[in-house]
């Protein structure tokens, strides 16, 4: 597995993968993940095996009162390439970012439900603090993750 950063040509590929990953109310519009991607805060990685995109993740960053905190905005990885190590590989060059841009933190919201991902986050280091109710729509809240970084 190739890993790199995001270029302006792999928006389709990208957004493909949004579109296995997720369906309503979870997927992010074409319209919001162009934003996602393109702004000067965000830094989106992606993995490739012999030039197909199997995987992707954003990350973003803002000043706070406590310093510069980083937030995990999605990480996905296509079925056939799951289990593989993708998804920790993608998530440890997210922290590397944040990491760059003197982030004290990082955080996340996911379903409750996806124990795939909960499983990822606490393997690598991420605690539960909280949830936010309704946050994906109606009664579907999302657990929050931070992870502070050194
Ligand atoms: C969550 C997600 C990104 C995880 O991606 P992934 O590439 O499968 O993650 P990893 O391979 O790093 O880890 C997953 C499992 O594979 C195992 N694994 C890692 N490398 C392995 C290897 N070489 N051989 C066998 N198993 C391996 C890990 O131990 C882990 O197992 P676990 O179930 O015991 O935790 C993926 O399931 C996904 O894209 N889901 C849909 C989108 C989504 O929900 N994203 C999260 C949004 S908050």
């Amino acid at each position: 597995m190739h890993y790199r950063l995001f270029e302006a040509a792999d928006f389709p590929d990208l957004y493909a993968i949004e579109e296995v990953c997720f369906q309503h109310p979870y997927r992010f519009t074409r319209r919001y993940m162009r934003q996602l991607v393109v702004a000067s805060n965000s830094v989106t990685w992606i993995a490739e095996e012999k030039l197909k995109m199997t995987g992707f993740a954003i990350v973003e960053w803002a000043e706070q009162a406590a310093g510069v905190i980083a937030y995990i905005a999605t990480i996905e990885v296509l079925p056939g390439f799951r289990k593989l190590g993708v998804g920790a590989e993608l998530l440890r060059r997210l922290e590397g970012s944040a990491n760059a841009e003197g982030a004290v933190a990082i955080w996340l919201h996911v379903d409750l439900e996806n124990a795939a991902a909960i499983r990822l986050y606490e393997r690598l280091g991420y605690a539960n603090s909280g949830r936010a109710e309704n946050f994906y729509a109606r009664n579907r809240p999302a657990a929050i993750y931070v992870k502070h970084l050194v």
